[in-house]
């Protein structure tokens, strides 16, 4: 976390995007793959935004129009910027700069748009140490640094360089610390290294991590500071997305434990990044928790639940179910097997059982659906109870209608409710009807054939059957 003593004001961060990001092999730009719910660029900004840059620059290149569309929708704060070609790291800063007006002073925070797993305190840490230096650049000690930037340091223990690894000899391969790609770099001695960048290098590309050395080479002090190999690892292809992943997932889950949630299976829980969860809730094992879900305290969810943008108040039970759009009330009970979609609101004690699905439908206090019913576009009061099987006949094929049950009714089971179609206070309905017309308040609803037997039709039909033989034994 920032300490009071950094007094760096942050004139911009710098967002790299340009790149085509090949081996993704997707229609999708890579920073707009998403992990645990949010694209890739989006941990990024996350991860930058507590340093508080007077303006963020994200340069978007390859794909552009979709990384522009999401940021625009997203991001308020957030200037665009395109790289028509991408010449290299150093021209894309160089073209990001241009944004920026001539005499502005500062630092400059660098990022690249496909390394999620940065932390705040990776950012902070760094902008510290480019305190009284030109630049401070986020390194790691890697096991395997195969394909990174190598940080060449003197014997005095100095940051002298970063060698690309194609550009890199053999002396030099041999070094683990490598460049993470970001950076916090003074503005002006930044402005005034990238003029004297050259492309001989064996990408031909202006790369920014050649300003090291020019700023080295001008006598201005390079400071470096070391992280943890997971928190630099960038995405590059699918396995490392689903890696990358993984390690969220982790970090996630370790910290809503630590906040006072208990979850019996880590192994088997998703929970995403935009989730928020009280102390005092229960995840048991294989549930996902998607979107803008929040859970209050004394909930317990579980197992075997998908909840994507729903809100689950204090003490409910969710089991075995599948819910999006959907606010659970207090106390109230959903499931097992049961489907919540979009508008459903369960009141305090309200239950949707077993193979129930809702959809755009209020469910009053302590009212009940405990069986294989499906209620969609409706209003029911609180205290009633909608007998299984119960269908609410919302559509007739061109449009979709609504039913409004009243407080304390009884629908009979098997009901089918055709819309629009409204149920009085305290009124009942028969088991099996077909209601189509409105039941006033403590009447009865009947509509179903009545009744007849035809005596000894079985006998007469079907003689010497099982059927018969037991009639005749009766
Ligand atoms: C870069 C660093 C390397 C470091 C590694 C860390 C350079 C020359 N090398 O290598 O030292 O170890 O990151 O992951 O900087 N981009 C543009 N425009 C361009 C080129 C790239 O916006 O013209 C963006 C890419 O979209 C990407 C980032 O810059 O987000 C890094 O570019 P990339 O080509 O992936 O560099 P690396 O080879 O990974
Ligand atoms: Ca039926």
């Amino acid at each position: 976390m920032f300490t009071d003593n950094v007094t760096t004001d942050l004139a911009a961060l710098v967002v790299l995007a340009a790149g085509q990001g090949t081996r993704m092999r997707s229609t999708t730009p890579k920073v707009l793959h998403t992990v645990l719910g949010l694209p890739l660029i989006d941990h990024v900004l996350a991860a930058a935004s507590p340093a508080n840059p007077d303006l963020t620059l994200v340069v978007v290149g390859h794909q552009r129009e979709q990384v522009e569309a999401h940021l625009v929708a997203k991001f308020d704060q957030v200037q665009v910027v395109v790289q028509d070609k991408q010449n290299g790291t150093g021209h894309a800063v160089s073209v990001a700069l241009e944004s920026l007006s001539t005499t502005a002073t500062g630092s400059v925070l660098v990022l690249a748009g496909d390394t999620p797993l940065l932390t705040p305190e990776d950012i902070a840490q760094l902008i510290n140490s480019n305190n009284g230096a030109s630049a401070a650049i986020l390194t790691a000690h890697l096991a395997d640094p195969t394909g990174y930037g190598r940080i060449v340091r003197s014997n005095s223990g100095d940051v002298e360089k970063i060698v690309e690894h194609r550009d890199a000899s053999d002396a030099e391969l041999s070094i683990t610390e490598v460049n993470s790609g970001v950076y916090c770099f003074d503005l002006a001695l930044l402005r005034s290294a990238l003029t004297q960048l050259g492309t001989s290098n064996s990408q031909g590309e202006l790369y920014l991590t050649d300003v090291i050395e020019i700023l080295r080479r001008d006598g201005h002090p390079v400071h470096a500071h070391v992280t943890n190999e997971e928190n630099i690892l960038g995405v590059n292809d699918r396995k490392q997305l689903a890696q990358v992943g993984q390690i969220l997932r982790y970090r996630i889950l370790d910290k809503w434990m630590l906040a006072g949630v208990t979850i019996q299976d880590p192994q088997s829980t998703w929970i995403e990044s935009t989730v928020c969860l009280d102390e005092d809730v229960t995840l048991l094992p294989n549930v996902r928790l998607i979107g803008e879900t929040s859970v209050q305290s004394g909930a317990i969810i579980g197992p075997d639940c998908s909840l994507e943008n729903t809100r689950v108040l204090e003490n409910a039970t969710v089991t075995k179910s599948t819910t999006n759009g959907a606010i659970i009330g207090e106390g109230a009970k959903v499931g097992p097997y049961t489907y919540l979609r979009p508008g459903t609101v369960l009141g305090t004690r309200a239950k949707a059982g077993g193979f129930v699905e809702m959809k755009n439908a209020q469910l009053g206090d302590g009212a009940k659906v405990p069986h294989l019913s499906y209620v969609g576009d409706a209003v029911i009061g609180e205290g009633s109870n909608i007998g299984a099987a119960t269908i609410f006949v919302n559509y007739d094929g061109v449009d979709k209608h609504q039913t409004i049950v009243g407080k304390h009714v009884r629908i009979g089971s098997d009901t089918m409710l055709v819309a629009p179609v409204t149920v009085g206070d305290g009124a009942y309905t028969a088991a099996g009807s077909v209601i189509t017309d409105d039941v006033p308040a403590g009447a009865i609803g009947v509509g179903r054939a009545r009744q007849r037997n035809i005596l000894n039709w079985v006998l007469r039909k079907r003689p010497g059957s099982d059927s018969a033989n037991a009639a005749v034994a009766d």
